[in-house]
């Protein structure tokens, strides 16, 4: 049997009337770029989150540099974030001209450890950056404590947790801006790039709609400025799929619970942590191996028996080659459970049109590799 890692197809299958309307009703419209559309699915976006404003960008590292633009970050300024995240986190700090700043991750949860936030806090702090991580929300209230404490922003980075909450708060709730990337492979993902902040601050909300237009609020007036904007046909298909984010996100939670029960007694393996009360949405189903030499040959293993597992992320940034290119970074205190995460992560596949055979089957094969190691 071979599981493939992704299921776009199948997605788009299920649901392709309503894609395929949405996308017939912007091309007919004749207005492509900032039309109707885009509005709509804004309006939508915002009232998903519950926060007054959303704005519809290019990807979601545009989504991040604009907001740390529009918030003031820049040159000098510090953001606190982690290294076991995707490049692009530390990518947009550096591109908004700020220095990033490196701490250790949670060893269960492998979001930001809040408890080494304050000792990397300087004159020149500015932000934390969270990132919540393959589909969790970081612990956004110790995070916002802290801010408060040190009259920090916070920005999330929220590519990968559309739909996920913490106990007792709500993504954007607890930050400054809210950042997603609607990068086909997440969990609400268009046929191609975009991204989105959404935010209840007036003021991240007009800069980054200027920004995002050539630094334009009214034709031919400009200001510095960039072009990303939310295509309107991007915008369509996501109309369309944010109907069934919910749906998709409780099918991934089952298939996740299976796993987690099928997987229970591998001694080899360290399986995901959800954190009571939380909702995790399983942007990627992680496993870690407790043999740092065990990773490659299992996912070899897993991929030679046709299931495509992958790694997020193997090389953290930190461990990138070159790093950090003539950037303002700074790593501070030692970092193990970060470079634990990378050595050590293996994604099974994951996504809500697999089906219970193909879990199953994945599954069987991540046990049948166990047996071989022992613990
Ligand atoms: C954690 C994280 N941050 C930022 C991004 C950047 O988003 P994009 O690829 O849409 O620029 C991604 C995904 O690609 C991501 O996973």
């Amino acid at each position: 049997m071979n599981v493939p890692f992704y299921g776009h197809q199948r997605q788009y299958h299920n649901i392709q009337k309503e894609i395929d309307a949405n996308i017939s009703e912007v091309l007919e419209s004749g207005q492509y770029v900032m039309g109707p559309m885009l509005k709509r699915f804004e309006q939508e976006l915002a009232a998903y989150h519950g926060t007054k404003y959303a704005i519809g960008v290019g990807n979601g590292t545009d989504a991040l540099w604009l907001s740390f633009m529009a918030l003031g970050i820049g040159a000098g300024d510090e953001c606190i974030t982690h290294t076991n995240t995707f490049f692009a986190t530390a990518e947009a700090i550096w591109i908004a001209g700020a220095t990033a700043v490196f701490v250790d991750s949670d060893p269960k949860t492998n979001c930001i450890d809040p408890a080494r936030i304050e000792a990397a806090i300087t004159p020149k702090t500015k932000a934390i950056v969270p990132v919540h991580l393959y589909g969790q929300c970081a612990d956004m209230k110790a995070i916002r404590r802290i801010a408060d404490k040190h009259k920090l922003l916070v920005i999330e980075d929220n590519a990968q947790s559309f739909g996920a909450h913490g106990d007792g708060f709500k993504i954007a709730e607890l930050s400054d801006a809210t950042c997603t990337s609607f990068i086909i492979q997440k969990n609400l993902g268009t046929f191609g790039d975009g991204g989105a902040v959404v935010t209840n601050n007036a003021t991240v909300d007009r800069v980054v709609r200027r920004l995002r237009n050539h630094g334009s609020e009214k034709r031919s007036c400009h200001s510095y400025g960039f072009n990303s904007r939310l295509d309107d046909i991007h915008a369509g298909v996501l109309s369309a799929k944010i109907k069934h984010i919910d749906a998709g996100n409780d099918q991934r939670r089952t298939w996740a619970a299976r796993y987690t029960a099928g997987l229970a007694g591998a001694k080899s393996l360290t399986l995901p942590y959800e954190v009571p009360g939380y909702r995790h949405v399983f942007h990627l189903y992680v496993i870690e191996t407790k043999n740092p030499a065990h990773r490659d040959p299992m996912l070899a293993f897993l991929n030679k028996n046709g299931v495509d597992a992958k790694c997020h992320y193997p090389i953290a940034i930190h461990q990138q080659e070159g790093y950090p290119w003539g950037k303002c970074a700074r790593i501070v205190g030692p970092i193990p459970n970060s470079e634990r995460n990378a050595a050590c992560c293996i994604s099974m596949p994951m996504f809500p049109e697999l089906t219970q055979e193909e879990v199953d089957y994945s599954i069987a094969k991540a046990l049948e590799w166990d047996r071989t190691v022992g613990a």
